[in-house]
């Protein structure tokens, strides 16, 4: 399946969003557990992400092959040298408040 049937705001939100149990109960009639059971990758609050701004970034680059992957794991939690170094490679804006607020 894309990711982007499970994962909708991927593509147009800040957050990627997890699927409603619902969705899972088309197929599995008593999925009962909840989504999601943990989280993995979570950024400290004083670091602006969108995903709405990372489109033509394939999903892979930063959370590795999740079809290898029995349970989710981190792939490369961005740090920021990553969001920073990726920046640089593709030209994409670098200054501090690009992520962060500044005077906080
Ligand atoms: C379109 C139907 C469909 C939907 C929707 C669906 N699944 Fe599945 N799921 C399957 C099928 C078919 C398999 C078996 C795949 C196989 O054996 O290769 C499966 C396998 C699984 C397994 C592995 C079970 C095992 O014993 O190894 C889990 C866990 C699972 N699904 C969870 C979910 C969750 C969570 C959702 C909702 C986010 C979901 N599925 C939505 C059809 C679906
Ligand atoms: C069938 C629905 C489904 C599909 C398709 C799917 N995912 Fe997921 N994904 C889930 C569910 C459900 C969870 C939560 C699992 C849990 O909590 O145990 C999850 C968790 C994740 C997480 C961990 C998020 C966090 O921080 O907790 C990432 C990253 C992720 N998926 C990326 C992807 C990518 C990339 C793809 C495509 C290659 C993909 N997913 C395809 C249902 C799906
Ligand atoms: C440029 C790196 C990058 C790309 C590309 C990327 N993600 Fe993420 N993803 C992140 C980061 C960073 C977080 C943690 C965000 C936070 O904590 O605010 C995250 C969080 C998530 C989550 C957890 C919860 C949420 O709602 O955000 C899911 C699910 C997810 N990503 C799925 C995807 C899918 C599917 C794709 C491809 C369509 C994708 N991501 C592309 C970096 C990325
Ligand atoms: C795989 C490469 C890559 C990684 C990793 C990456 N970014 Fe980006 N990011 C980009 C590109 C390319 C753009 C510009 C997209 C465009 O203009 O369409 C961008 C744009 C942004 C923007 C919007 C900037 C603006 O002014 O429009 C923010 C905010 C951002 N990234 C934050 C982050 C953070 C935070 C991380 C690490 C958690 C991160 N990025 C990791 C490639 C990446
Ligand atoms: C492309 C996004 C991006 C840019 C640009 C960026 N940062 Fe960050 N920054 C992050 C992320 C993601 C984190 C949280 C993860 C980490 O600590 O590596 C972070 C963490 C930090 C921290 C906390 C470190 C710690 O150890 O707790 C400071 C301080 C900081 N940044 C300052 C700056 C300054 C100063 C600049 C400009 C020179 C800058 N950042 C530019 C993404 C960015």
């Amino acid at each position: 399946m894309a990711c982007t049937v499970c994962h909708a705001g991927a593509q147009r939100k800040e957050a990627a969003g997890f699927p409603p149990v619902s969705q899972c109960r088309v197929c599995h009639k008593d999925y009962a557990a909840a989504i999601p059971s943990r989280r993995v990758y979570q950024l400290p609050d004083f670091v602006f992400f969108s995903h709405a701004s990372h489109v033509k970034a394939e999903c892979r680059s930063c959370h590795g092959d999740v079809w290898e992957q029995e349970k989710v794991t981190v792939f490369r939690m961005p740090k920021m040298k990553e969001c920073v170094d990726c920046h640089k490679e593709r030209h994409a804006p670098e200054q501090c408040n690009t992520c962060h607020e500044l005077g906080q």
